[in-house]
């Protein structure tokens, strides 16, 4: 028997286990909610492939949790999100979000210099996703991009917070900071476990966004809009699905999560 759309889980996919920094908030805001997870690891990383290949990875992705009845589809990576959002949420019968909108919004809303920088993988930086998304709502605002592509190597690690990440993090952002931006979009899942050194670099008043839990508010709205909000009591359930089990995968994932993996299985998504 086939549950009725409210019981449905939320599908969410990713490159790895990085999408797990938005399965937190997720958890956090929307606890009543079931969540499907599934990273697509025997494919890491995205944010160095072709678009082309990006695009193939996403929808093969999209369709496997779509086969398992998901209500509402949330792209957690950038990379994924930058070029695949647009084709996904056209061709699917569910509600599709991206992680790019609801930070550009947020940032928008944050910054008082319409000084904004972003920084993301080279997919995401190519794909120009974040800088005509900006550009649309604010085309008076100057923006500044930066690929920090080492940022996903030490988050893996666990290095967050030692003078490995704070050299790399000023190679990277030195030039950022000179153009004297209020703002920094973080856009890319795994920034956010380096906003510590992050912030060190950039300074106080730069305030980092974390597209996250915006994200988190947009879903919960849209799933009242549609009336398919949870009527669950109590904390539900997260399944996390995987196309591979590379080595460190428990201790990356719980980096990622915040806590122990549990319920997790291997799956197969050509
Ligand atoms: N999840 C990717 C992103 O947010 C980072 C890791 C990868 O390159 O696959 O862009």
């Amino acid at each position: 028997m086939t549950r009725p759309v409210p019981a449905r889980p939320i599908g969410v996919f990713d490159s790895g286990l990085g999408g797990l920094t938005v399965v937190r908030q997720l958890r956090r805001h929307l606890a009543n909610e079931e969540i499907l997870y599934l990273g697509d690891l025997a494919h890491l990383p995205y944010g160095t492939k072709s678009t082309r290949e990006i695009r193939r990875r996403s929808e093969e992705c999209a369709r496997y949790l779509l086969k398992q009845g998901v209500k509402a589809l949330v792209i957690a990576c950038n990379s994924a999100s930058s070029v695949a959002y647009r084709s996904l949420s056209k061709s699917l019968p569910i509600p599709v979000l991206d992680v790019i909108t609801p930070a550009v919004e947020e940032a928008l809303a944050s910054s008082r210099s319409a000084r904004i920088g972003v920084i993301a993988t080279y997919a995401t930086i190519a794909s120009k996703s974040y800088a005509k998304a900006l550009a649309k709502r604010r085309p008076d605002a100057d923006y500044f991009m930066q690929s920090c592509p080492l940022f996903v190597q030490l988050a893996e690690e666990g290095w967050l917070d030692n003078e490995i990440a704070l050299g790399t993090a000023r190679r990277y952002l030195e030039p950022v900071k000179k153009k004297s931006v209020d703002t920094l979009i973080l856009g890319c899942t795994h920034y956010p476990l380096l906003q510590k050194v992050i912030a060190k670099v950039m300074g106080r008043s730069v305030r980092l966004i974390d597209s996250a839990i915006p994200t988190a508010r947009r879903l919960g709205k849209l799933l009242e809009e549609r009336g398919i909000r949870s009527r669950r009591t109590g904390r539900a359930a997260l399944r996390i699905r995987v196309t591979d089990f590379p080595r460190q995968f428990a201790r990356i994932g719980a980096i990622f999560l915040g806590e122990e993996l549990s319920n997790v299985k291997l799956v197969k998504v050509p």
